[in-house]
């Protein structure tokens, strides 16, 4: 069978970007987890990217190969045809930031928590040179590369790994995306940390995030679940998240766009037949979660590391 990725490629490509060093530790644990010892429906997945190729041409079998690779969290995709109607309706959340980026042409970029790389592949589209994805959910990182083995981007790589398993980026990157990721640290101020250091002087941070609403500077830890997630450990208010932003080296930060989760923009579909927000919210009170916290609000922020 095809490599699932071209480590050679992607040797190059790193080595091109400053991040020769990455090379090795990354392709290591990239191998181990790209195997039935990285999951135990390593196989099974395997095999419907290995039917993509002899689908292509008949929509039905694509779109089999590509079911059989569900749920589908970020898109939509299309894809000779078929279209990958996921929970999320990623789109709208690239409409609300895209105007805000720093030009990513020519650009490296890091995308922390990419998922099956729906963004990353959004930031391609928008010029950037070279696109890395982290995120160590084996499922999301088989989506990209069977999209990938359609579409064919030699410029973007998603790897499954923890963002605190990368190397020291030493500021490789001009623009590191954080999405759906600081809610779900315990320590979500060494994430912001870790986040700078990967920046070039000058380079650009996106974060996106779950915010609580109040003028108050707080933070609140869910006791329990929080929107029926298990994981949700620090929701700051507005004014604490810049202060986390400050005092960990930031300048120049923007609030780019503040949004009430619909569930119109995250629903159960064909292609993620689990519940959804829906489920998650009180319906008596859709303002609130069924645990009876603020319903889910997000923020785009911006901000620059403005180096030593
Ligand atoms: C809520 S999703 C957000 C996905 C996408 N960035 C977006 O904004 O739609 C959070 C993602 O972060 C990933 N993730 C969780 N912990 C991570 C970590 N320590 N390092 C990198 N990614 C992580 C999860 O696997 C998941 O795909």
């Amino acid at each position: 069978m095809q490599e699932l990725v071209d480590f050679p490629a992607l040797a190059a490509r790193l080595d091109a970007a400053g991040l020769g060093h990455w090379s090795t530790p990354v392709e290591a644990l990239v191998r181990q987890r790209l195997s039935p010892q990285g999951h135990g429906d390593f196989e099974r997945w395997a095999a419907a990217i290995a039917a993509i190729p002899g689908a292509r041409g008949d929509e039905q079998a694509l779109k089999r190969a590509l079911l059989a690779l569900s749920p589908w969290r970020k898109g939509p995709f299309e894809l000779e045809g078929v279209r990958i109607d996921a929970e999320w309706r990623s789109d709208r959340k690239w409409a609300r930031l895209e105007s805000a980026l720093l030009p990513l042409a020519g650009r490296t970029v890091l995308d922390v928590g990419s998922g099956n790389g729906y963004y990353a592949l959004r930031m391609r589209a928008a010029g950037a040179g070279l696109v890395v994805g982290v995120d160590p959910t084996l499922l999301y990182v088989l989506q990209f590369i069977a999209v990938n083995h359609i579409i064919r981007d030699d410029g973007v790589f998603i790897l499954p790994l923890r963002f605190e398993e990368t190397p020291p980026a030493a500021g490789a990157f001009d623009t590191t995306f954080s999405m759906g990721v600081l809610y779900h640290q315990r320590a979500p101020i060494d994430h912001l940390r870790q986040l700078r250091d990967t920046l070039r002087p000058g380079g650009q941070l996106v974060l996106e995030t779950l915010f609580m609403p109040g003028e108050t500077s707080c933070a609140f830890t869910p006791p329990d679940r929080y929107a029926r997630m298990r994981n949700v450990w620090l929701l700051p208010t507005l004014g604490e998240l810049e202060t986390w932003l400050s005092r960990t080296g930031y300048r120049g930060i923007e609030v780019v766009d503040t949004s009430v989760t619909t569930t119109d923009e995250q629903r159960s579909t064909e292609w993620m037949t689990f519940e959804s927000l829906r489920e998650a919210l009180d319906p008596q009170d859709p303002g609130r979660t069924v645990e009876g916290w603020p319903a889910p609000r997000r923020v785009v922020i911006t901000a620059i590391n403005p180096g030593a």
